[in-house]
Formats: structure tokens, C-alpha cells, sequence
């Protein structure tokens, strides 16, 4: 069982405007930290032995193999963050890296985004990715000032719709079969809340 940390700490490191590290701690032994170029060795290697686990709803696992492999996605999330339009992190507990949560976008037009994760198998089952969930909608709401926070997940995979369920999200839509994975048509879940629902 996580225990919640006492004090959340949000500590964006900011150059005027724009955030240029993202760094939370939701949980005493757990940080999310965003990804840099050193951190190409660490992921490809976890995403690698979680192949088999990860791939059932992401299926870009099986495009993994080297760390040269993850360079576009880093590069692309550093410029992201770098313009302020949202952050990939890695999730570290106790120091060593266990999957990956971030948002994928930020529109300035309707103040939204969308929360994505995942993580290794054997850190599931002890609400690791609630508390990091919790947190990052946190620092949606609160750094970003955004207005909805969305989180989508197919039809059928319960251990993720579990957690917008869990942080009171309300269920706003279920796509027919609007997911392909893995050349299969899947339904797709959309969770939203907005700042004026958001608990604290
Ligand atoms: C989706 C995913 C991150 C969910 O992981 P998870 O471990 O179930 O989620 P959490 O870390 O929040 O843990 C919740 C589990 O811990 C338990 N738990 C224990 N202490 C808890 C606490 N303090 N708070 C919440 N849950 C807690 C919950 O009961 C739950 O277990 P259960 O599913 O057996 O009921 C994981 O399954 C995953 O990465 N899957 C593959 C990739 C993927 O599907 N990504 C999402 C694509 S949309």
C-alpha cells in the first residue's frame, strides 16, 4: 500500500513564462521528473523488459530495441515542455525508474489537455499511478491553470480506466470503436474533469 505524501512538493523550474522541468513528488519514495537525452539508456532498457506487459495497449513497445529509439519521442517531449505545451516525466521510486507519466498536449484555446501513463509491471497493484495521477491533475489545475484535464483509455482496459474513476473523473463518453490496437477496432473511454470540479 502507497502512503500519500504529507506535503506535495511542485517545484518548476520556470525561465519567464515557460517551464523547463517539471519535478512533483506525490508520494514519499515516488518523483516524476521530466525526461532528457540521459534518460535514453534507463527507459528503452524498462520498456524493453515490459515489452510483453505494455504492449497489449501500447503497442509502440514493440518499436523499441535501442536506446536511439526513444530519441524522437525525448526530443519531442523536451520541446514541448519547452514551449510550454505540456511534459513527458519519468516515475521514479526510490530512485529508479518505473514507467512514465505526462500530458500530451496543452491547447491555449480551450485551456486542455490530456494525461497519459504507464508503468512496470511489477510497480502496478500498489496505487503508484493514482497518487502521480492525482499530482499531475494538481499541477494541471494549479501550475498550468487549465480548465479540463481529459484521460482517454480503451473500452476494455479496466486497471487504466480505473484511475480517472478513482480521482472523480466523470465518464463523458465511450467511442465505439474509435481505438485500432494492434489492427483491432477497440471502443475508446473518455474521462474529463474540469477546474471547477477538481476536489484539491
Ligand atoms: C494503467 C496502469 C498504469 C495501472 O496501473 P495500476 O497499478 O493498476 O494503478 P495504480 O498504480 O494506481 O494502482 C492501483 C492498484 O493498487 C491498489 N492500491 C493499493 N494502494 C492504493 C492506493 N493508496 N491508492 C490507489 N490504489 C491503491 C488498487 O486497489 C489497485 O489494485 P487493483 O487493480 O488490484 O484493485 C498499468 O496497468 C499499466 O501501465 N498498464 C499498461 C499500459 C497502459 O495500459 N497504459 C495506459 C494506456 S491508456
Amino acid at each position: 500500500m502507497l502512503k500519500s505524501a504529507k506535503i506535495k512538493v511542485y517545484i518548476p523550474l520556470q525561465i519567464g513564462l515557460i517551464v523547463i522541468m517539471v519535478l512533483l513528488t506525490p508520494a514519499p519514495d515516488v518523483v516524476i521528473r521530466s525526461f532528457t537525452l540521459d534518460d535514453l539508456t534507463e527507459l528503452c532498457e524498462l520498456v524493453k523488459a515490459n515489452r510483453a506487459f505494455l504492449r497489449e495497449w501500447l503497442p509502440w513497445a514493440d518499436r523499441i530495441s535501442d536506446p536511439r529509439d526513444e530519441a524522437p519521442y525525448i526530443e519531442m517531449a523536451m520541446d514541448k515542455e519547452s514551449r510550454g505545451e505540456g511534459f513527458e516525466g519519468g516515475i521514479y521510486v526510490r530512485g529508479i525508474l518505473a514507467g512514465s507519466i505526462g500530458l500530451h498536449y496543452i491547447s491555449e484555446d480551450t485551456r486542455s489537455t490530456e494525461i497519459g501513463y504507464w508503468l512496470a509491471e511489477q510497480y502496478t497493484g500498489s496505487g503508484v499511478m493514482t497518487a502521480c495521477a492525482r499530482t499531475v491533475l494538481a499541477y494541471c489545475f494549479t501550475e498550468y491553470k487549465l480548465n479540463r484535464v481529459e484521460i482517454r483509455a480503451a473500452g476494455a482496459n479496466l486497471k487504466s480506466r480505473a484511475i480517472p474513476e478513482r480521482l472523480g473523473f466523470r465518464l463523458e463518453g465511450l467511442l465505439r470503436q474509435f481505438h485500432t490496437l494492434h489492427g483491432k477496432l477497440h471502443d475508446l473511454a473518455i474521462y474529463g474533469m474540469l477546474a471547477h470540479e477538481w476536489k484539491g
